[in-house]
């Protein structure tokens, strides 16, 4: 359970009455555990599976982008809300990213999405297109960087997500001054305080913002 900073009884309650991820998200899951080890703790949560699913239906985006692709869980739930639009991903990592391809291809949804392997913040730079939702999950020393590269270029309306904002919630216990909290705190003083949108943070898994563009 990511939300640690619920009771484990309320953290199961809640994963318990989400719909429950389907056999080719568990498979993938499975997989990035057995291959990635500890570092399969990246990955978003099945019932933030759900809900990006279910924001990818509602904003009915022309053009999604993920920063930060992992092994592939949060883009496959993005991409299966796709009606018509695009998903372009930004990682670092072939070796990671290989395996969101194969589960990409079993999903039916390949075609729909398109993998840069370098540096997020240089491709965000070269994109020249409208970004209507963007979700951002990757380096967090980088998100502020993150965050105004997509704005520049998302539409009026359009919406962020930003996982990881809660932090264990650490950023509301002043013991923790380590360099990540901190940065999380800025980050999330960054948003409220920015006129151009209108954001809340949502306690789910390990802190989930949605940030909608004015
Ligand atoms: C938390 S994981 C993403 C988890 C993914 N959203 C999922 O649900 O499985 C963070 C990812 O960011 C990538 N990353 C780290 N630094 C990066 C950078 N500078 N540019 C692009 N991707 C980066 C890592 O390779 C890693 O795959």
């Amino acid at each position: 359970m990511k939300a640690s900073y619920l009771s484990p009884a309320v953290g199961q309650y809640i994963m318990a009455h989400a719909t429950p991820a389907d056999d080719l998200l568990d498979e993938l899951a499975a997989e990035t555990r057995e291959v990635t080890g500890a570092h399969a703790g990246m990955q978003i949560t099945p019932d933030q599976g759900r809900f990006l699913t279910m924001i990818t239906q509602l904003v009915r985006p022309a053009l999604a982008v993920e920063v930060g692709t992992f092994t592939g869980y949060s883009s496959l739930c993005i991409a299966r809300g796709l009606s018509g639009g695009r998903l372009r991903c930004f990682d670092v990592s072939e070796e990671w990213t290989s395996i969101a391809k194969r589960y990409w291809e079993k999903a039916g949804v390949s075609s729909r999405i398109t993998l840069t392997i370098g540096p997020a913040a240089d491709a965000l730079r070269a994109l020249d297109e409208e970004i209507d939702l963007a979700f951002i999950d990757a380096d967090k020393a980088q998100y502020p960087t993150y965050y105004e590269l997509v704005m520049d270029r998302l539409r009026h309306g359009g919406l962020i997500m930003v996982d990881n904002t809660l932090w264990s919630g650490y950023v509301a216990d002043p013991s923790y001054e380590d360099a990540t909290t901190r940065g999380i705190r800025e980050f999330n003083d960054l948003v409220k305080n920015d006129p151009r949108v209108t954001s809340v943070i949502l306690p789910m898994a390990d802190g989930l913002t949605m940030i909608r563009k004015n």
